[in-house]
């Protein structure tokens, strides 16, 4: 430092125009601020604009669900006449089973008669002509019901638990009946028959909710009742046609139900 230098001491007014001079034009406080342990301003983030797609979607939003399709038990419900149960059940795609029918077998004979008749399931002839019992224990049936005085197209309303064709005519899975079973039921509460005859132990369990099987059913009135609808039908379980082709000494049995059924009709 030299002399010249430490000898200058500016009065207050030359120090004040050099501090103007110098661009120092703004008073500050009286304390100091320690600008190192002061918080940062927040970052101002720019929204996206709505061109720009989001890099990150959120992941802490539900996404919506999928619709879900309706159950059988709700469709069933919805159907208000047979021509929408029909419709109902041709639309439905809840089973694959539907995939390798070529038909919905929904039902044959006049629904205004007293008798309603439950099957099983098509096989292969009722499969190919849409109409449940039209193969060789379609015939027996109509035999059986020609011995009572009953023929199909007047006097009966035929139709089964399934209207799909299980493939190699197997038996209907748990799952394949319960999925099928409330269409069923409005089936019947749509006809409201007089007597319904369950023909085997498929429709006998399926419609009775029992797991008894038909050869302790068989003979013995039963009563469905339909609470929705007030209704309490009779019902006879009886063999089904295709076991009485195989096993003619159940024949007599049958034959004896269906008198039952005659009697009651009388
Ligand atoms: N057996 C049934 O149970 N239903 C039919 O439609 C034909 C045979």
């Amino acid at each position: 430092m030299t002399r010249m230098e430490t000898d200058f001491i500016p009065s207050p007014l030359e120090l004040l125009t050099l501090y103007v001079e110098s661009g120092v034009d703004e008073a500050i406080g009286d304390h100091p601020i320690n600008r190192f342990a002061a918080k940062p301003p927040p970052v101002a983030v720019k929204a996206p604009t709505a061109k720009v797609a989001p890099a990150v979607t959120s992941i802490s939003h539900p996404q919506p669900s999928p619709p879900q399709s309706h159950t059988s038990a709700q469709l069933a419900a919805a159907c208000s006449t047979l021509v929408e149960l029909r419709q109902a059940l041709e639309n439905f795609d809840g089973l694959p089973l539907r995939q390798t029918a070529l038909s919905t077998v929904f039902a044959d004979g006049n629904p205004e008669a007293s008798v309603m008749l439950i099957g099983e399931a098509p096989g292969h002839e009722e499969d190919v002509q849409g109409l449940p019992f039209v193969g060789k224990s379609g015939k027996l049936l109509d035999k059986m019901l020609a011995s009572i005085g009953l023929d199909r197209a007047q006097s009966a309303y035929i139709t089964n638990v399934l209207p799909w064709r299980p493939l190699e005519n197997r038996s209907p899975s748990l799952e394949e009946i319960a999925v099928c079973r409330p269409f069923l039921m409005r089936h019947i509460e749509l006809v409201r028959p007089r007597i319904l005859v369950l023909l085997g132990g498929v429709p006998a369990q399926t419609v009775l909710e029992t797991s008894t099987g038909i050869t302790r059913l068989r003979g013995n009135w039963q009563t469905v009742r339909l609470e929705q609808s007030d209704l309490s039908i009779p019902t006879m379980p009886t063999f089904r046609p295709s076991y009485l082709l195989r096993t003619p000494g159940g024949k007599r049995h049958a034959w004896g139900d269906f008198i039952q059924v005659a009697k009651r009709l009388s």
